[in-house]
């Protein structure tokens, strides 16, 4: 297993679409364990194969201490009930979190490490990972889905970073997703 480099904001490989897994090799259960252990060394609570580079449509979370490591690949979001909306931060942009209104419940298709297919339900914060690290897939990040005044805020904020000035940031509690 290995700690993977964590991809910061704006790199560009954080704005591709990653491309489905076709064969659940190897190679993608080792992309897994070097996933988790990434996560973990962060430490974060969710981790997509895009924030260490690789453009597979491939997520590992946690969302409690006391739950098993959970690995989806090729998820798909079946069913959205409800909504939530709760402060939300990301490893690829530390130090910053948002309130994002998310779906309360859903059910989330996908295959195991095994390449076997199942279905989990989900619902709150368990719900909110999920939704966070299913956006990176698709080049989405939480920043995207917040209130327009926020976001420029927050733009402004990672614009005066990127050129090396401290930047004042809003104080938050924040998940590291
Ligand atoms: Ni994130």
């Amino acid at each position: 297993m290995a700690i993977l480099p964590i991809r910061i904001y704006p790199d560009p490989v954080l704005r591709e679409p990653a491309a489905v897994v076709d064969l659940v090799d190897d190679a993608v259960r080792k992309l897994v364990a070097d996933m988790f252990e990434t996560m973990q060394d962060a430490p974060g609570v969710g981790l997509a194969a895009p924030q260490v580079g690789v453009q597979r449509r491939v997520l590992v979370y946690r969302a409690f201490d006391d739950d098993p490591l959970r690995a989806l690949i090729n998820p798909e979001i079946t069913k959205s009930e409800g909504e939530q909306t709760e402060n939300e931060g990301c490893l690829s942009i530390p130090g910053l979190a948002y309130p994002v209104p998310r779906a309360e419940r859903i059910v989330v298709r996908a295959l195991d490490p095994n390449g076997e297919p199942f279905e989990h339900e989900a619902e709150e914060y368990e719900a909110r990972v999920i939704q966070h690290e299913v956006d990176h897939l698709n080049g989405i990040l939480y920043i995207d889905r917040i209130d327009p005044e926020l976001r420029r805020e927050a733009k402004r904020i990672l614009r005066e970073r990127a050129l090396g000035n401290a930047a004042p940031q809003p104080q938050r509690e924040q998940s590291r997703l």
